[in-house]
Parts: structure tokens; sequence; C-alpha cells
């Protein structure tokens, strides 16, 4: 698959955004993306070093439309902050996508009870803490916002071993659905995107370490039996944040090649029965016998 993307070039002109974890993995891509649509762009993270480098790469397709700010998500006063400095550079702020994360693969008995903090902070309070700085402002100021939450699909099916973040994105997507109606009058849209597996360095080799890439195919969990491609992620998120879904609002839209809904189906281990087997079951119903 090589996916190109799908909206007009000025899709996003006039539009600021600010994306939590921006400087790499989807956050990164889907900035890139934004920026391409001519998005001003925003991206935040803790380390620095690594923002550094996100806008030297990003400024390959825009130079004045990206800024970065370093901060920690968890801290309210961080949100604020990067609000204030990112109204300076830009003059206001329409959108907000909450993007970073942090996750870790453990039995969940392992875990302290300051693992789980670390999690639940990042996560949930993260974005909380960015919900609520913007929000207040967009209200205060009577300007439309727009909010996407980068969810899983483990926040309504719960996932053993990445319990700290099964708990805290179960929390989001709450968050989405019910400021979905409380802010609509304000003329805030909140949606969610819930993406499978999207290979990216810091995820995959954290959750995926050593030589368990090769022990789970996650390619055999999907039903198209592939993972999924940045550029596909992009291209929804852009068009969640965009006017051209303006009606919208408190939905979560999965992006996961079915393969959620591969491990629910009662009966999709039938995936599993040989053409052979199917043709001898379809012999003995026509023949009158049951089988
Ligand atoms: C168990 C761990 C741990 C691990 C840290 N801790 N890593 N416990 N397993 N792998 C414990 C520490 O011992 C400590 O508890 C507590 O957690 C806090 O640790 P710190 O290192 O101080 O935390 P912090 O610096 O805040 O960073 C922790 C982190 C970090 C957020 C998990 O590793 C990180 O920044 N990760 C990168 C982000 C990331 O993982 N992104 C992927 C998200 S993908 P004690 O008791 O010892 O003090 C995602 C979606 C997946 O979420 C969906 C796939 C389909």
């Amino acid at each position: 698959m090589n996916v190109s993307g799908m909206l007009p070039s000025d899709t996003l002109t006039n539009k600021v955004i600010l994306v939590t974890g921006g400087g790499s993995g989807l956050g990164f891509s889907m900035s890139k993306y934004f920026l391409e649509l001519g998005g001003k762009v925003i991206i935040t993270g803790r380390n620095q070093t690594k923002l550094d480098k996100a806008v030297t790469v990003l400024s390959e397709v825009n130079n004045k439309n990206i800024y970065s700010f370093s901060g920690d998500v968890r801290e309210f006063a961080s949100a604020e902050e990067v609000l204030k400095k990112g109204i300076k550079k830009f003059g206001k702020i329409d959108v907000l996508v909450n993007n970073a994360a942090g996750n870790f693969v453990s039995p969940t008995e392992r875990l302290s009870h300051r693992a789980f903090d670390a999690i639940i902070d990042i996560v949930l309070k993260g974005s909380v803490n960015h919900t609520l700085a913007l929000g207040k402002y967009w209200i205060e100021q009577k300007m439309p916002g727009i909010i996407l939450n980068i969810v899983t699909t483990y926040s309504w099916t719960g996932s053993g071993y990445v319990v700290p973040s099964a708990c805290a994105k179960a929390g989001v997507l709450a968050m989405t659905r019910s400021l979905a109606v409380e802010w609509a009058k304000y003329d805030i849209r909140s949606n969610a995107i819930a993406p499978g597996p999207f290979p990216t360095e810091g995820a995959w080799s954290r959750l995926l370490p050593g030589d368990l890439k090769e022990k789970f195919d996650m390619t055999k969990k999907i039903p198209l039996r592939r993972v999924g491609e940045h550029q596909e992620l992009a291209n929804l998120a852009a068009y969640l944040i965009s006017d051209f879904s303006g009606f919208i609002n408190g939905e979560v839209v999965t992006i996961d090649g079915g393969e959620w809904l591969q491990g629910a189906g009662e009966f999709n281990m039938f995936e599993q029965v040989p053409k052979e087997l199917w043709d001898q079951f379809e012999a003995f119903r026509k023949s009158g016998k049951t089988n």
C-alpha cells in the first residue's frame, strides 16, 4: 500500500492546531499532514531535542507554520502555558489533538501504584488538562473549537497487560462523548479515533520488546492481514478536524482493519475452517443428512 493524502491542499488553511506528543510517532505523522493542508501546527512534548528534530523535518513542509513547545502534559500549568504561547505565535488555537500517551505492558500485579499513576496522569489527566484549558478559552472567546482524542479499541473492550492505559483511554472516550453534548452549545465538537496497530518506533519497541515482535505477528490478528499506514490515520484525523466533518460530534472512528471485531464475533473462529470442510458440510446439507 502507498496511501496518499486525500483532502484538498487548502483544507486546514486558517486553522491553528495543537498536537500533544507531536514530536514523534503518529502525532508527528498527523502534524505533517496538517501542515501540508495549510494548517498552522503547534507540537508539544517533554523532550526538547526530539521536538527540535521534528521541527527541522516539518519545516521542510512549511517553516512559518510550525512551532514547538516543551512541557509536561501532566501539569495543568503546562497546558495553560502552551495555550498562551500558541496564541502569541499564531493569534489563536482552533483545534486540540490529544495524542500524547504513555504505556507499558505488564502483569497488573507487578505494577506499583506510581506506575499506574504515571500512565493515568499522562493519558487521562494530560487530555483533561488540555481540554479544560482550551475549552475555557474557546468559551470565553466565543469561538468554535474542535477536539480530537486519540484513544484505542481497548477503551471499550478493556485489555489485560495494559490496564492503566485501558482505564485512562476509557476515561478519555467518556470525556469525548460527554463534552460532545455538553459543549455543543458553544460550537465545540469532540470526536475520537481508535487506531489499531500503526507501527511506530517508540510505541512498538516498548510494547513488543525483544523478539516479541516476531512472536506476536500483529497482522495475523487483523482481518485485512496488514498493519495501518500512518497516512491512513492522518487522512482520517485531518478530515475529523476539518470543516468537512462539521456535523460529526461525539463519534469514535475505529481504524484497525477489523481487528477488534475479529476477537468479538462469536463464530469468527470459523475462519480456520478449510474450504474442503465447508464443501463437506454443504454436501451433507444437500444430501438431507444432518452433520
Ligand atoms: C512497569 C514501569 C515501567 C514498565 C516505568 N515504570 N516503566 N513499571 N513496567 N515498563 C514505573 C516506574 O518503576 C515507576 O514506579 C513509575 O512507573 C514511574 O516511572 P518513571 O520512569 O518515573 O515514569 P515517567 O518518566 O513518567 O515515564 C513512564 C512512561 C515512559 C510514560 C511509561 O516509559 C514513557 O514516556 N513512554 C513513552 C511513551 C509511550 O510509551 N508511548 C506509547 C503509547 S502507545 P516506581 O514505583 O518504581 O517509582 C499507546 C496506545 C497503544 O498508548 C495501542 C496499541 C494498539
